[in-house]
């Protein structure tokens, strides 16, 4: 929660109020953890078949060293392992290209949420 909090909060200004949805309790949260230090973590709320993917934070001096990709790794054996189908995200479109090379596919256009541009993406499990 700390590093959600200074990475959403802080770095980027995402209110409170909208970075703590209420739906922590329900969600399977995972994290990056090197030398007992915390790097990264998501979320994970699974819906029927549908796992909801948000709250993907790294570290800012432990960017670009494909942490959120072994996130998105773990969070679609997650997926897997609970049944799920398919994952389904809002990504912040300065960071599009993270997702496409995990194999997700963008779904309609550009909307803005917590002020922030966004493009909803998504990715089948076979
Ligand atoms: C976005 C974020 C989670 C990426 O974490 P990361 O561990 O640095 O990502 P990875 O190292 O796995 O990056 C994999 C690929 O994603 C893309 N990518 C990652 N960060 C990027 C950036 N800031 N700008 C453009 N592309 C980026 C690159 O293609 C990168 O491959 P490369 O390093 O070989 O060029 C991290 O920058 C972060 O916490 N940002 C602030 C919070 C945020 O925006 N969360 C995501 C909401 S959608």
């Amino acid at each position: 929660m700390k590093l959600r909090h200074d990475v959403f909060c802080v770095e980027q200004g995402v209110p409170e109020r909208e970075e703590l949805d209420g739906r922590d309790d329900e969600g399977i949260h995972l994290v990056a953890v090197e030398n007992g230090h915390l790097l990264g973590t998501c979320r994970l709320l699974l819906v029927g078949k549908t796992a909801q993917f948000s709250r993907l934070a790294v570290r800012a001096p432990d960017r670009r060293r494909g942490i959120a990709t072994a996130l998105l790794e773990a969070a679609e054996a997650e997926t897997r392992w609970a049944g799920g189908r398919r994952l389904v995200l809002h990504a912040q479109t300065y960071a599009r290209a993270l997702y496409e090379k995990a194999g997700y596919r963008p779904r309609g256009s550009v909307f803005r949420e917590a002020g922030i541009e966004h493009i909803a993406m998504e990715k089948e499990l076979h």
